[in-house]
């Protein structure tokens, strides 16, 4: 990981699906980078675990339990990282509903109960806490929303319908609060990652999926949290200020050439 520069000294920040994976790092990251940092996650113990190695460096952050699919948990939650750490200026969405990954099936046998429960974590979980965020950051006189997409917005992996709905769903979301909230300094940007390593996609994808998934990344390696971590400091910090209703894939190149290509690559190589 690169050296802090404090691009972050004094905002506050809310990270949802922090406990794991890329909200993890993301939360890690910003502490590092001064922000003081509420750690939330519908598994209490391990957003304090996130805490506590970001206190253990040195950092500031509050653990705090919370389903963004439930209205009343995401306005208390907000509420708790406003008053612990005067206003809220900085929100990231990360929270995703793994536990509906294998039901998510082709259309024709989908269970609505299915889609409805991807849906309320990974889309309307960004809506809920906007909702309430955006008052905050409006008495402040702006702030920074990020919200995570995927590369299956657009890119299907021939399964996951309601995952792929909703991570399209989380673009158009987005762009109407960066349009909304835009002449009141409030930015709100997408990031849309191809494949990371995080606990959960280890888990979803077998070895050999994943050497597919490594054969298609136009990179050395396959993704990490701390590059999706470093987008979303990008996108939360002053350096970005013009930046907003945007999104940003952060895919080592999985998504840039067409999908010929490897079957072309095997035709030179004799395979
Ligand atoms: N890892 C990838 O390859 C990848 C690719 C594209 C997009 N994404 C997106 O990036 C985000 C992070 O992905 P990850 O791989 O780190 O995921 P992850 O599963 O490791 O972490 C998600 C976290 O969300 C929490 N969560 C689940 N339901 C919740 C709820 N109702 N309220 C609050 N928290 C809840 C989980 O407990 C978990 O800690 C997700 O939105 C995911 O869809 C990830």
């Amino acid at each position: 990981m690169s050296t802090t520069v404090g691009r972050l000294t004094g905002k506050s920040a809310l990270v949802t699906g922090a406990g794991s994976g890329i909200g993890a790092a993301t939360a890690e990251l910003f502490a590092r980078e001064g922000a003081k940092v509420v750690v939330a996650d519908i598994d209490l113990s391990s957003a304090r675990m996130t805490a506590e190695r970001i206190r253990d460096d040195g950092g500031v952050a509050e653990p705090f339990a919370a389903d963004v699919s439930d209205e009343m948990s995401v306005a208390n939650l907000v509420e708790f990282a406003a008053d612990s750490h005067g206003g809220l200026d900085i929100l990231q969405n990360y929270a995703s509903n793994r536990s509906v990954v294998t039901q998510d099936v082709d259309v024709a046998d989908a269970s609505p109960s299915v889609w409805l429960k991807q849906l309320a974590v990974d889309l309307m979980g960004c809506m809920l806490t906007s909702k309430y965020a955006v008052p905050h950051m409006l008495r402040a006189g702006g702030g920074s929303i990020t919200n995570s997409s995927s590369v299956v917005a657009w890119l299907s992996l021939e399964s996951r319908p309601a995952y792929a709905t909703s991570k399209a769903g989380v673009i158009g979301l987005s762009k109407s609060l960066a349009t909304e909230y835009g002449k009141q300094g409030i930015r709100c940007n997408v990031i849309a990652p191809g494949h990371i390593v995080t606990p959960a996609t280890e888990k979803q994808f077998s070895e050999i999926q994943t050497q597919v998934m490594l054969d298609h990344v136009s990179a050395p390696r396959l993704g990490r949290p701390d590059d999706v971590a470093l987008a979303a400091l990008f996108l939360a910090s002053p350096d970005s200020t013009f930046i907003n209703g945007q999104v940003l894939v952060v895919d080592g190149g999985l998504s840039a050439y067409a999908p010929m290509i490897p079957s072309f690559r095997r035709l030179t190589q004799g395979e």
